[in-house]
């Protein structure tokens, strides 16, 4: 049986998004697999006021059950309300679909947004399997994201990397063609937390990795051809150094992990960027939380002991991302 997202009390992107690029912020787009990152995504959310976008991969889905997971995303908006947050604005979105088949399948489960992913086929496939999807997600009024460019595997070249990015002359004839709510790009940002090789990075006094900055030049000139619309960061985890060295230092092995530096997130924030990715730094958090408990604790063995403190290290680090990276704080009142 089909269900609209709206019975589900969820919202789609579009008067989100067009509210954040005016107003120089990016929502959060965070992804879940589990209660417990459910659970610190939504208190944040709740706690500070942001709109808030519950991201599931395919990854996701198998993981844990496409029902369970839906059910999962209405159960918080019910639990959103009930932390006092009268009116909560979160997103039930697919990250990476990869067919119209299952992008077809969260429409009709649900979803109030999917993102096909096709930025791997040529142009014009592209062009032709984005449109499809948002031909049927339209009728329901579910938003879709799509994708042009492709992100940066962490074994290419920095020049091989550059042939990747999104080409600013092909963005106005993808949009106008697919009609695409939103749309992903490639700037340099990568999946996972080895976004770039120590080779690709310099070092500073301390001897810290400092990755190459991203391409604003793309990113500049893409907005330019398309004043005011929503521009989407994939991969835009930093990896924060001190989950890096908890993971380690309590028997982790994560060498030269590394990721975006926030700076540069804040100054995409501001700009027609409005949907900024992030999962791997929740995967960090959750862990680096989990090692120190039962490295400290070798006794515990219920695992609401390990898994409370990882749940308030998530909750604390996508506060901080709310308020001190995206600045979308007091944005969904
Ligand atoms: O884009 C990738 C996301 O981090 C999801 O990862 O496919 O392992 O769930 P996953
Ligand atoms: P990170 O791996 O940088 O967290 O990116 C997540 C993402 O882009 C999900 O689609
Ligand atoms: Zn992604």
């Amino acid at each position: 049986m089909k269900v609209s997202f709206k019975e589900l009390g969820l919202v789609n992107t579009r008067a989100m998004f067009a509210k954040a690029v005016k107003g120089g912020y990016a929502i959060p787009a965070f992804n879940f697999n589990n209660m417990e990152q459910l659970q610190a995504i939504i208190q944040a959310a709740a706690e500070t006021k942001s709109p808030v976008i519950l991201q599931v991969s395919k990854g996701a889905r198998n993981y844990a059950n496409q029902t369970l997971l839906r059910y999962m995303a209405q159960g918080a908006v019910e639990y959103a309300k009930e932390l006092g947050w009268k009116k909560p604005q979160i997103v039930l979105h697919l990250d990476h679909g990869d067919s119209y088949e299952l992008c077809k399948s969260c429409v009709d489960f649900g979803f109030s947004s999917v993102m096909i992913d096709a930025s791997s086929l040529p142009y014009e496939e592209n062009v032709k399997l984005t449109r499809k999807v948002v031909n049927y997600a339209h009728k329901y009024d579910v938003t879709v994201e799509a994708e042009l460019g492709v992100l940066a595997g962490v074994e290419d070249e920095v020049s091989s990397a550059v042939s990747h990015y999104t080409k600013p002359e092909e963005v106005i004839d993808f949009v106008k063609k697919t009609k695409c709510d939103s749309l992903a790009i490639s700037i340099g940002t990568s999946h996972g937390a080895y976004k770039f090789t120590p080779e690709q990075c310099t070092r500073d006094e301390n001897g810290k990795l400092v990755p190459p900055p991203l391409a604003f030049n793309v990113l500049k000139a893409i907005e330019k051809k398309l004043p005011g619309f929503p521009i989407v960061l994939h991969g835009s985890s930093s990896v924060p150094q001190e989950y890096v060295d908890m993971c380690n230092k309590y028997g982790g092995k994560l060498p030269n992990a590394i990721g975006i530096p926030e700076e540069q997130l804040r100054k995409a924030a501001k700009s027609a960027v409005c949907k900024i990715n992030i999962d791997s730094d929740s995967r960090l958090a959750m862990t680096a939380a989990v090692r120190r408990h039962l490295a400290e604790n070798p006794g515990h063995f219920d695992p609401r002991q390990y898994l409370k403190p990882a749940r308030e290290e998530m909750k604390k680090m996508y506060i901080h991302k709310i308020i001190n990276v995206l600045g979308s704080n007091g944005k969904a009142r």
